[in-house]
Formats: structure tokens, sequence, C-alpha cells
């Protein structure tokens, strides 16, 4: 049985429902390079700012069997960098994707207006939801703020504009949420970013694992897989229906890919297990995915997606 996981992301097609998360490994030409190379369905930078930053203080990152711990801190190149590898990152076949996360709104819409003119870029990811910026706080848990964010940038829509949130925990803070993104043209939204100011504990020496802001982090890998599987689900059934979901949180095999698309995503991001293993992870969970879609005799993403059941 021939099985195809072609999907959408906004208006962009992808040959197959599985790419790499705005984070990990994703911030030098070397890195997306990689993931070109890879079976990556899309390249998806790390999230930009208007210049160059070189982060937070290391150690910044830490795994465990269960998961990861960050707090990076938004290290990456500056945008004009990933605007100027648009044109050479076609080689690979795939959609390129610019993650930008401006320190503040002026500065969100600076670098939209530039990448609004440049070529070969075919869909911004605007992260609204770095928790590991001090003194920044979260965008998307502020509800005024994110209407008054979407009112600006929603005026450069010449590239598929998605944003990406923040795990949510409540249902009023789901439909408070969708509600606003339901008023824009907003193409794709991005559940979850990493649990943000979580702590993990080293008993042995009785300390924290990273050392921004005294250990407190984003959580990510296993630790988070229920809460984005709730955030993808929650948001499939209230967006519009030409609002894509892309599923981000604890997916490290074709099990949990699938779970994602059951619940309403057109695609999943890897993230901390593509910080684990590498490149090879993303032809692993394809091959994954497919053999239980066939044993499931299902042929396309399509024939499963938000499909999802409750207990009647
Ligand atoms: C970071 O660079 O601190 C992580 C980015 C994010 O969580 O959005």
């Amino acid at each position: 049985m021939s099985i195809n996981l072609s999907t959408t992301v906004g208006a962009v097609s992808l040959n197959s429902c599985i790419y790499n998360a705005s984070g990990p490994k994703c911030t030098t030409k070397e890195e997306l390079e990689n993931i070109g190379k890879s079976f990556s369905a899309a390249i998806l930078t790390k999230s930009s700012t208007l210049e160059l930053r070189t982060g937070n203080p290391s150690p910044r990152y830490f795994e465990n069997e269960l998961g990861s711990i960050n707090s990076m801190g938004l290290p990456n190149q500056g945008y004009q960098f990933y605007a100027d590898l648009a044109t050479s990152m076609q080689q690979y076949n795939k959609p390129y994707f610019i993650s930008v996360a401006g320190l503040s709104l002026e500065n969100n819409l600076v670098m939209l207006k530039h990448l609004n003119q440049v070529d070969n870029i075919d869909a911004i990811e605007l992260n609204l939801s770095c928790p590991n910026v001090p003194g920044k706080p979260q965008t998307g848990y502020d509800f005024e703020r994110t209407q008054q964010v979407l009112d600006q940038v929603c005026k450069f829509d010449r590239h598929s504009l998605g944003i990406k949130l923040p795990p949510y925990f409540d249902l009023i803070h789901f439909r408070q949420m969708a509600d606003i993104i339901n008023q824009y043209p907003i193409k794709f939204v991005t559940c979850v970013n990493s649990i943000g100011n979580g702590l993990v504990i080293d008993v042995n020496t009785e300390q924290v694992v990273i050392k921004p802001k005294n250990g407190f982090g984003g959580v990510g890998g296993d630790y988070i897989k229920p809460t984005a599987l709730a955030n993808v689900r929650q948001f499939y059934l209230l967006l519009r229906d030409d609002i894509d979901i892309i599923g981000s949180g604890g997916a490290k095999n074709g099990s949990d890919v699938f779970e994602h698309i059951l619940c309403g995503a057109s695609a999943v991001q890897i993230g901390t297990q593509y910080m684990r293993e590498g490149a090879n992870c993303f032809e692993r969970i394809e091959k994954e995915l497919k053999n239980l879609m066939a044993q499931k005799n299902y042929q396309s993403i399509d024939d499963f997606k938000g499909k999802l059941q409750s207990i009647s």
C-alpha cells in the first residue's frame, strides 16, 4: 500500500508532515543545511531577532530521559542572516520557514516588513511564547497584548503567517485565545512552545541544572506531550477550519506524531528528540508513522486527522 504523508501548512505544500521545531540545531547555516539534507519536510530557522544575540549564559540546556529544560535566551544570527539564506535553501526542494521573535512589537514590525520583500521564504512563524528572555513576558499569556500585536503584524500578508503559542491549561483561556485568533488572517498556529519556567533539579548536587534565571526554564519532551496534545486538540476544535494546527511537544516517534495528527495537527515539529538524536530522527519517525498507518490501513493523514474519539 502506498502511503502519502503530504500535507499543507497554510498555503504551503509539504511532502511529509514532520519537520524540525524552531529551537534546537537550526541557528547556523550548517545546521540549517543539515535539516535541508534530511527527511525533515521543511527547514524552520531558530527564532530570530532584529540583531544577532548570543543568548543566556551556559549551562542553558539540559536533558534527561523524560525531556529537556532550556533557557537559551534566543541566541541567533539576526533575522537578516536567515533572510539572506532563503535563496540557497531552495536547493533542498522543501519549504523554508523563518521564525521571528522580536523583543518588542516595533522590532517585529521592522522584521516582518523587510521579510515581506524577500523571495523564497515560504512562511513566517511568529513566536509569541519564548519564556527565556529575562524581563520579557510571554506575549501569548497577555490576551490584550496579543490582540494588539495581531492587529499590527497581520498587515504584512505576503508570506503565510503563523503564530507559535505557549501552552494553555484552562478551558476558558483556549476559548479566549481562539476568539482573538479567529479575527485575523493567520494561516497556522503552532501548539506549543515549551512549558515556561519549570525547574529541574539534580538531587546529588542539590542544584538546579541550568544557570539562567536561577534554573527556571522551558520544559520540553515527554514531560509535555499530554499538554501539547490538549492544546492541539482544543485549537483544532475552536479555530476556523482554514487555520492549520502544527503540533509541537513530546513527539519522539511515529506513534507520538500519529497522536498529534489524531488530535488535529496538520504537521508535527520535532524539538527535544531532534536535539538528542540529530537529523536522522526525521527519516526514522517518518518510517514509524508509515508503518503504523499501514497497520491501520490509512493511506493519507486526512484518513485520521482530527478524528480522535471520545468514550461514549
Ligand atoms: C530560547 O531561545 O530561549 C528558546 C526559544 C523559545 O522557547 O521560544
